[in-house]
């Protein structure tokens, strides 16, 4: 078993030379084809590949300075939080692994421009954020890839989050996960969009990380997991290259659906679901049922993400009025 320290000492110079100010910004991102599940907890390595859009504007910016007070400063959408703070304890964890253990005081200014209501998780688009600003402050030069095996230490998804468009993780093989990062796919979808349905935005008991260890702990349908994501995954990239739009939601609908599955089937049981879930994907298949192409994906909430081209959307904004809708190709 590797350390995160151990990926970080692989990928970095020995010390940190100099520190400038920087600013970078990472786009939050939507998985079609989920990764749930991890065959190493502490590196985030998955055990089956995935493929997410990324959602154009929306996602986090994040400023790094030297602070001027000798301690780490860390504000969040306009607010200093204080250090205590969860979040501030994720995030000096994460600067820690740059730092190690030379004295850098930071100041991390971050601000998301995933509206707050949205319930779109910004851990993903967050960490990538701070991943590239981190690379920026303090001349590190990674490359790309270097910087997903990075921002992958700070929550899994994020790795998908260093590139627009339609990305694949790659799983990797390796214990050290540095053959597992994320790659973009060449595909643009202009037409896609992506609506925000929010059933609700209160923040969630159990969250990704403790919900997938659960799941693959206690939940013998998990088995079967890792092999239909690799089918699905293999299946939404025919449908892009193909331009198959029916393919491409019927697959994602289906391999999220599978997903919550296998947290149903896990104990205690995990729903993320609520009355209002269910009704929003009645909706979406009633709207099915009357011609419309839309489809739904879930993360471990309970909110939908609807898929559609823009040619549905009058008839989508119809049925779900309160709708954030992204263009993630043309938003970029
Ligand atoms: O990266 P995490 O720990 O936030 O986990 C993300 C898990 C899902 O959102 C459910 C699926 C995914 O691939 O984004």
């Amino acid at each position: 078993m590797f350390t995160k320290a151990q990926t970080i000492a692989a990928l970095l110079p020995a010390s940190i030379e100099q520190v400038q100010s920087s600013s970078a910004f990472a786009p939050s991102n939507i998985a079609l084809c989920k990764y749930w599940g991890k065959r190493d907890r502490t590196l985030n390595l998955a055990n089956n590949a995935s493929l997410s859009i990324s959602l154009g504007q929306l996602g986090s910016y994040t400023e790094v300075a030297l602070s001027a007070s000798g301690q780490d400063e860390v504000r969040l959408n306009g607010e200093w939080l204080a250090p205590e703070q969860a979040f501030v304890q994720k995030v000096i964890a994460f600067v820690d692994l740059f730092r190690r253990g030379q004295s850098i005081p930071l100041r991390i200014d971050t601000t998301n421009t995933i509206p707050t209501a949205a319930g779109l998780a910004s851990s993903a688009s967050g960490f990538a954020a701070l991943t590239l600003a981190l690379n920026q402050s303090f001349g590190l030069q990674l490359t790309r890839q270097q910087l997903s095996i990075v921002a992958r230490l700070g929550s899994g998804s994020a790795c998908r989050s260093v590139y627009q468009g339609f990305v694949e993780w790659q799983r990797g093989e390796r214990a050290d996960g540095l053959d597992s990062y994320a790659v973009p796919l060449p595909e643009q979808w202009p037409q896609l969009r992506v609506g925000l349905v929010k059933v609700s935005t209160a923040a969630k008991a159990v969250d990704s990380r403790q919900g997938m260890q659960r799941t693959v702990e206690t939940a013998s349908l998990y088995q079967s997991w890792p092999a239909q994501a690799e089918q699905d995954l293999a299946a939404i990239k025919a449908a892009l290259a193909a331009r198959d739009f029916t393919r491409l939601g019927e697959r994602a609908e289906h391999n999220a659906l599978s997903m919550h599955a296998t947290m149903i089937a896990a104990w205690p049981p995990l729903l993320y679901w609520q009355p209002g879930s269910v009704s929003a994907m009645q909706k979406v298949w009633a709207l099915r049922q009357a011609g419309v192409e839309v489809y739904f994906t879930m993360d471990a909430g309970p909110n939908l993400k609807l898929l559609f081209e823009q040619d549905n959307l009058a008839k989508v904004t119809e049925q779900f009025g309160d709708l954030d809708v992204i263009a993630p190709f043309a938003d970029i």
